[in-house]
């Protein structure tokens, strides 16, 4: 036993920030950023925390299933964002909704939504749930350097959740990590303990883009035909790549190599930018919404990031 989809939510903060406006900024423009990312707005928080937007999420993910708050059994949230250490935004987002369920975040950067998929998929093998709410929610926008160009331009805010019911809908999952602190790194707050002498550094996100890049094609080809693999399917087979929203460029050299004709990546990064570990969620509500999506539809989600992590998975859709 694992779970299936039961159906799924999204929300972006109101307010926009276009190319332009990020070109009074930094030394940038709407050309660079469009060409070099695909992005040509993204949703940036005002004054909502991580959880307030995880709460939006999780209302509409309810509302398109009728599974009450009561009946579910377990909240898991991916995220590298949360407002308040403790209690993390999975309990933020449990008093929210009135859940009464165990509560808790995962984080693995922009791979966080898939990794905790698998998480999820574990309670229900175990038989320990058979309702859960599983979210990616962030406030990237919190953790940027906004004098940096080459990272304040691509990541943004949002949330996304899936409300997920006993089924035999995911196929497979293929998780890697690769310890590394150089490529991508965010250092937290250094603290107030007067025993810790090392400086802290800027608590921003650092990022050599050009080595993610190559990274990032590299592990999604492979993990994309290893799940497919696993799962008995062919490229032939696949409705929706779901695609981690990095980079246009990284999903166009992805889908180049595949069998998989292009239209079938989905990408909406040109109006969300980057959100990390809510970008997948974000990207199948929309699909989900859109009526895109039909029952016996296998779709695969793929995500690379930060660790370096990444992560994909086959998910039949049974709604
Ligand atoms: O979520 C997972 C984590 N992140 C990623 O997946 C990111 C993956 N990497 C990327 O998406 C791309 O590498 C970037 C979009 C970050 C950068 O694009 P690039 O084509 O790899 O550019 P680059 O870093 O090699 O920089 C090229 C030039 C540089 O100038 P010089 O040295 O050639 O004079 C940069 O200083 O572009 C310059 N540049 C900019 N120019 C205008 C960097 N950022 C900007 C900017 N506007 N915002």
């Amino acid at each position: 036993m694992n779970f299936q989809i039961l159906g799924t939510g999204s929300y972006a903060p109101e307010h926009i920030v276009t190319n332009d406006d990020l070109s009074k900024m930094v030394d940038t423009s709407d050309e660079w950023i469009a060409e070099r990312t695909g992005i040509r707005q993204r949703h940036i928080s005002v004054n909502e925390t991580t959880h307030d937007m995880a709460y939006q999420a999780a209302m509409r993910a309810l509302d398109d299933t009728g599974v009450k708050p009561e009946e579910l059994d377990m909240i898991l949230c991916a995220t590298i964002s949360s407002d308040l250490a403790s209690p993390n935004v999975a309990i933020m987002v449990q008093k929210m909704i009135g859940a009464t369920c165990p509560a808790m975040d995962i984080s693995a950067a922009c791979s966080g939504f898939v990794y905790t998929l698998d998480v999820a998929a574990g309670y229900f093998a175990r038989g320990k749930a058979k309702k859960m709410l599983v979210l990616g929610a962030e406030r990237l926008s919190k953790m940027l350097d906004w004098e940096d160009r080459a990272t304040c331009v691509i990541f943004a805010d949002g949330a996304g959740a899936v409300v997920l019911g006993e089924g035999e809908s995911y196929l497979s999952s293929k998780l890697t990590a690769k310890g590394d602190d150089d490529v991508i790194k965010i250092p937290y707050y250094v603290g107030l303990s007067p025993f810790f002498t090392i400086p802290g550094e800027k608590p921003c996100i650092n990022m050599k883009g050009r080595e993610v890049f190559k990274f990032a094609v590299n592990a999604m080809y492979n993990d994309v035909q290893e799940v497919l693999e696993q799962s008995g399917l062919t490229q032939k087979d696949v409705s929706y790549v779901i695609p981690h929203q990095a980079n246009l460029r990284i999903i166009d050299a992805v889908a180049r190599r595949m069998d998989i004709a292009p239209e079938k990546f989905y990408h909406n990064i040109e109006r969300f930018g980057n959100t990390s570990s809510a970008s997948i969620p974000i990207a199948l509500d929309e699909l989900n919404k859109a009526g895109k999506l039909k029952a016996g539809d296998y779709i695969v989600l793929s995500a690379f990031g930060g660790g370096l992590t990444t992560g994909a998975c086959v998910v039949r859709w049974t709604k």
